[in-house]
């Protein structure tokens, strides 16, 4: 009661740290102490309404970040806020603010339907029932949930388990969303579904969304901001497009020529400075065919005028730089 937070730090973590000691066995008998530092020294705001991708290869400590946001896990050190509360202190009284989905595993009971699943999650968080009615009725109407209410949990696929939990973890309304993983296993239409609903969660009623996922398209389609964890620190806290940048993100141009042509290399524009020129980088040439990258911030209209008119050009296209290529330099040259 009477906590304030201000709306742009809904979600607010200082220097957090979570070490865990761990037990190694050595030889038959030994077993030595040691320490995993997942979560190294993170700071971030996240402000009320955000959708924020937090992304970082396995075990990066990504996983450890959201068990302490939900206060599961209490951090080994520094300081940590949801909406004024500390997690780990207050976890029952958070747990009505907040809603999780670990893909992993989940929280639903595996020997009941669906349905009873949700019923104990309204007694649980003592959800007035007509608003406990609204909330089922426009997840199972936008999850696509109606055939599958009274079918044992354990019965259902993965991906309809995983639409069940994004479900369970709504009905209550939870100002804050955690994401571990929401679209893993799923396939292309139900990715589709849950991206879609996500969206309109986010925008109608201003749920702040933390996702972590594997599928760098969920971040591209819904996270306007992007973190980067790596060995449980934060490399990179910007936009997608700045991603790209600290990437040193390229564009493909990919060219058919009328005939095989040794690879394509353009004269330097008079009069500007060759620092100023876009540089093209033959990637592959495959008979007519020939792969240009060039940098992603570089125009392509300008570089294909000036092969156009060089070479006998039939045809063209130019490809979207890969942020997963990007993101694998990025966690290369941080590591
Ligand atoms: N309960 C635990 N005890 C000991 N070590 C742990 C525990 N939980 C996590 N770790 C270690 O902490 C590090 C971070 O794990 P975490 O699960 O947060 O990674 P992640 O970023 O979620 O990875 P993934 O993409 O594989 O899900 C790993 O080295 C992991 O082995
Ligand atoms: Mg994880």
């Amino acid at each position: 009661m009477g906590t304030v937070t201000g709306d742009d730090r809904f979600i607010e973590l200082d220097d957090v740290e979570k070490v865990f000691q761990v037990r190694r066995r050595v030889g038959l008998l030994r077993r030595e102490r040691h320490e995993v530092r997942a979560v190294d020294g993170i700071g971030f705001r996240v402000a009320r309404g955000e959708m924020v991708g937090y992304i970082g290869p396995n075990g990066a400590g990504k996983s450890t970040t959201i068990k302490m946001l939900t206060g599961i896990l209490t951090p080994s050190g520094g300081r940590l806020r949801v909406a004024g509360i500390d997690p780990s202190r207050e976890r029952t009284r958070l747990a009505h603010r907040i809603g999780v989905v670990f893909g992993q595993r989940t929280t639903l009971w595996w020997d009941l339907p669906l349905r009873d699943s949700y019923r104990l999650m309204h007694r649980m968080y003592r959800i007035p029932d007509r608003r406990y009615r609204e909330n089922l009725d426009r997840c199972v109407e936008l999850l696509d949930l109606g055939a599958l209410l009274e079918v044992p949990v354990r019965q259902l696929s993965l991906g309809q388990r995983m639409r069940g939990d994004i479900a369970a973890a709504l009905l209550h309304d939870p100002e804050v969303l955690y994401l571990d993983e929401p679209t893993i296993g799923l396939d292309v239409i139900s990715k589709a579904r849950v991206r879609q609903f996500l969206k309109e969660l986010n925008a109608e009623r201003g749920t702040t969304v933390l996702l972590t996922t594997h599928d760098l398209t969920d971040i591209e389609q819904l996270c306007r901001r992007v973190m980067v964890i790596d060995h449980g620190r934060l490399m990179y806290d910007g936009s997608l497009a700045g991603l790209h940048e600290a990437g040193a993100s390229e564009r493909m141009l990919v060219i058919d020529l009328e005939r095989e042509l040794p690879p394509i290399a353009l004269e330097p524009v008079p009069g500007v400075e060759p620092g100023a020129q876009p540089v093209l980088r033959t990637v592959k040439v495959e008979g007519p065919r020939q792969w240009l990258a060039f940098p992603a911030s570089a125009s392509a209209a300008p570089l294909v005028a000036r092969i156009a008119a060089a070479y006998p050009l039939v045809d063209l296209s130019v490809r979207e730089p890969d942020i997963e290529a990007v993101i694998a330099r990025m966690y290369a040259s941080g590591s």
